[in-house]
């Protein structure tokens, strides 16, 4: 697919954009569909573009819109630095000071989950002066999956908006973000989506805003594709998640991406959960017998497919394991991360694994 991208480049140019079946003008397009499967959205509420932080930035600059009695944002204490530079900078934006806006879900004590009764408690204890609330869809660290339809639920009875990240859990558990009202969501797609490395990011935004003149940063692939290339002076948005758009997009990494989805449509992600339970089950049988510590929450509606484990010398073990062949990663000094991807990971390979694990551990 990249090489027949290349060969079109070669032959037409700028032409490209509509002298073939795969026309670049309505490429992204394509990618909207197989998205929507994966996180339960509308095929005109996704969108293919850009990468996760720039796409937060440009949901936050339409969902943040702070006034002065609602004004505060909800994270948990461990989000990923990325996501927490982008609020700490909109927060300026508006004039006002990250240590009044940003609050914190603290990290669960002993290492067992966040609990929904935490998360409502806090988000009620906000009440009116909570103008949003970004969680992840499933914690990096720990790879704990949030209740993603209760958070909503009180958020929104409080009047916030509700926004997550999906980088860990696209293509990873089962989600209804439409049926959920989750009013807006950003990934990556070279996690569990295979894109390749820096593929593209994507968006959700709920029908409940896309029709409505949102305050939003624009460029041309956001306008009309019919007056795309008119070059009035007036941005008129396209009625989809699209409006987000700026750029015209990189075909090669959409082609990449493309084919990735692909391989998803082949399956269904619920097929994909069955594997990775079983998968998982047997890694977390094998770190049982070995007496290693799993900081994920284990029941099978908290997490996915990562397994986040606590060992002493986790540096060691992460070196030594990427030395046979065994890639995971290192977070913390002694947490190491595991994702058993079902699509391709085999119960041999876990085994192996753990054989490995314990020879590292003796
Ligand atoms: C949870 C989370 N948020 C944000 C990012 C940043 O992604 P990007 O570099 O595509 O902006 C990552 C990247 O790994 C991530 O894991």
């Amino acid at each position: 697919m990249l090489d027949r991208e290349l060969n079109q480049w070669a032959s037409s140019g700028v032409e490209g954009h509509f002298d073939t079946e795969n026309a670049w003008y309505t490429y992204h397009e394509r990618m909207r569909e197989p998205l929507g499967k994966l996180i339960g959205g509308k095929t005109h509420e996704v969108a293919a573009l850009n990468s996760l932080t720039v796409n937060l930035n440009l949901l936050l600059t339409t969902f943040y819109r702070p006034t002065k009695r609602r004004y505060k944002i909800l994270v948990e204490e461990h989000l990923f630095a990325s996501d927490y530079y982008a609020i700490e900078q909109q927060v300026k934006l508006h004039g006002l000071s990250a240590k009044e806006c940003i609050e914190f879900i603290p990290w669960p004590k002993e290492n067992k989950g966040f609990s929904l009764e935490i998360i409502k408690h806090t988000i009620d204890k906000l009440g009116e002066s909570l103008a949003l609330i970004l969680l992840p869809g499933v914690q990096y660290i720990n790879g704990q999956c949030f209740p993603i339809q209760a958070i909503v639920e009180s958020g929104h009875n409080v009047g916030a908006l509700v926004g997550f990240d999906l980088a860990h859990a696209i293509g990873n558990v089962d989600m209804k973000l439409h049926e959920w009202q989750v009013d807006f969501a950003c990934w990556c797609s070279y996690k569990y989506l295979n894109s390749g490395p820096g593929g593209p990011g994507g968006i959700f935004v709920h029908e409940n805003h896309l029709s409505k003149d949102l305050p939003q940063m624009a460029g041309w692939w956001g306008n009309d594709p019919d007056e795309r290339f008119t070059m009035e002076k007036a941005f008129i948005p396209v009625s989809n998640a699209d409006r987000f758009q700026m750029s015209n997009p990189s075909i090669l990494a959409l082609a990449a991406h493309e084919a990735a989805l692909a391989e998803f449509d082949k399956t269904t992600i619920r097929d994909l959960r069955k594997e990775a339970k079983r998968l998982t089950n047997l890694a977390l049988k094998g770190f049982e017998n070995l007496d290693i510590h799993v900081i994920t929450p284990i029941e099978w509606n908290r997490r996915g497919n990562q397994l986040s484990i606590e060992l002493n010398n986790a540096m060691e073990v992460h070196k030594a394991l990427r030395e046979e062949g065994i890639v995971c990663d290192l977070r913390d000094k002694n947490i190491l991360r595991l994702a058993f991807c079902p699509m391709y990971n085999k119960p041999e390979e876990i085994a192996l694994l753990l054989e490995r694990l314990e020879n590292l551990m003796k």
